[in-house]
């Protein structure tokens, strides 16, 4: 079987790895890809947003499925693209409709969905700029910190949380009127701030039946200790010690089943991945976000622990078979350690030479942003790799990642040494 893979990031390169595992796997390819994807395949200089190319370049090398990393080409309709074309709607995609994306590309879309659906998440309310003075209003019932929300896409710089009603105010005020986030912030869901701790649950689905994934936690910010900007993520582990088989079966009952359900209901015909972001209240799990893909740096920390092969699992996704497909997970933990950029999530420079990954023992690497120069794999982007360790604990497996990330030498690195170590000290079970 011929695929390719849409995306450029360690996510994508996860996926790359993994299914160039599969026996069953003919050519792969990878638009546009990394330095690291270009071992597991061949690059394609395609845009993940230009439909036209990615579907005749699909059509000109016989390829017999796409694999869509991020959300951008799903929210915009890659899907139902295909779907438009006698010749390319034979060809399955992996990744949700135009219609179930918007569980990611509108935060309104997706409250409204819950609402419906009866599945726990924040009390909120939407505001647009016409009803700006009644948002104003409303935060004034609600008690800090207010949590803000442009509808829209928005890089995931989009969620805004101010401790203080003035910030909140005014906050709202620059989303509604003054465009802030451009069209992404024509409407703000505003909602109640929940007090938990956050993991995320990976579901897939053929649009019938589904597979829970493993559960992950990852680490947003740019400092050590959870502290400092948010970035794409710096690190994550699975599984989450403290989403524990009960947590988990509540998950499954109050979540997963009526969001499936929900989608069915509201005839959407979603196959792909459904990301959901949650935290954990008393042990109650409430929905922060849902995603319309596989989050990164997640999938390069749970896909080293699918040991089932994915292309069976995708033909399954395509077919509707996905009920019969086997599906088995590596009990140890994963630990990822991202490498990143000087500067970022700030400015930082591209095209410094990175060395020393072919030193790394025991670990799996991952390229993020990174690009070939001449013989050489320089810098570019904010997040350069992911560095993958299993072992026996948190610790152990953290410990390698970082032994191996000191490794890595390039001008400007800079990783967290602290991944998991907020949940090794925790208490069980966290209620
Ligand atoms: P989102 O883009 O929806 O994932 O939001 C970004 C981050 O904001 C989340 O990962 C949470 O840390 C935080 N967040 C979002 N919604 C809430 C909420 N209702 N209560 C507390 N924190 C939240
Ligand atoms: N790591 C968070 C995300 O992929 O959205």
């Amino acid at each position: 079987m011929d695929i390719l893979i849409i995306g450029s990031g360690g996510r994508e390169h996860a996926f790359a790895w993994k299914i160039a595992q599969s026996p069953r796997l003919g050519k792969l390819f990878i638009a546009p890809g990394n330095s690291g994807t270009a071992l597991c395949g061949t690059n394609v200089n395609i845009s993940p947003l230009d439909f036209e190319k990615i579907g005749a370049f699909v059509l000109a090398n016989h390829i017999d499925m796409v694999v869509v990393g991020p959300e951008d080409p799903l929210v915009k309709g890659i899907y139902d693209y295909f779907q438009s074309s006698e010749l390319l709607k034979k060809v399955p995609v992996i990744g949700p409709c135009k219609a179930g994306a918007q569980l990611e590309g509108s935060k309104d879309f997706s409250k409204q969905f819950m609402l419906r659906h009866q599945i726990p998440t924040a009390a909120y309310k939407t505001f647009s700029r016409t009803t700006l003075n009644e948002g104003l209003k409303f935060l004034e019932t609600l008690s800090p910190p207010y949590v803000l929300k442009a509808d829209g896409l928005a890089a995931g710089k989009g969620v805004v949380i101010p401790s203080t009603l003035e910030d909140a105010k005014a906050e709202l005020t620059a989303m509604l009127a003054d465009a802030k986030f451009g069209a992404a912030s024509a409407q703000v869901v505003v909602e109640e701030f929940l007090n938990g701790i956050e993991l995320s649950v990976f579901v897939l689905s053929d649009g019938i039946s589904y597979k829970v994934l493993p559960s992950a936690k990852d680490y947003k910010r740019i400092g050590e200790g959870d502290q400092g900007l948010n970035t794409g993520g710096m690190g994550a582990v699975s599984p989450v010690p403290f989403a524990d088989a009960a947590f988990l079966e509540k998950v499954e009952k109050r979540i997963i089943i009526p969001t499936i359900d929900g989608l069915k209901k509201d005839g959407i015909d979603y196959r792909g991945f459904i990301f959901i972001g949650l935290m954990n209240c008393n042990g109650d799990p409430y929905v922060i976000e849902y995603n319309c893909r596989m989050g990164d740096p997640e999938t390069e920390t749970v896909l080293p622990r699918i040991q089932s092969d994915l292309i069976d699992l995708f033909e399954g996704v395509a077919s509707q078979t996905l009920d019969r497909c086997n599906y088995s997970t590596d009990p140890r933990t994963a630990v990822t350690v991202m490498l990143v950029a000087g500067g970022y999530p700030g400015d930082y420079q591209k095209g410094d030479v990175i060395n020393g990954v072919e030193q790394i023992s025991g670990s799996l690497v991952f390229h993020a942003g990174t690009t070939n120069s001449g013989s050489e794999v320089v810098t570019n982007g904010g997040r350069v790799l992911a560095i993958t360790s299993l072992g026996e604990s948190i610790s152990q497996a953290s410990s390698l990642s970082v032994k191996n990330a000191e490794k890595i030498t390039y001008t400007g690195k800079y990783y967290r040494k602290d991944i998991g170590k907020d949940l090794e000290t925790l208490s069980f079970p966290v209620k």
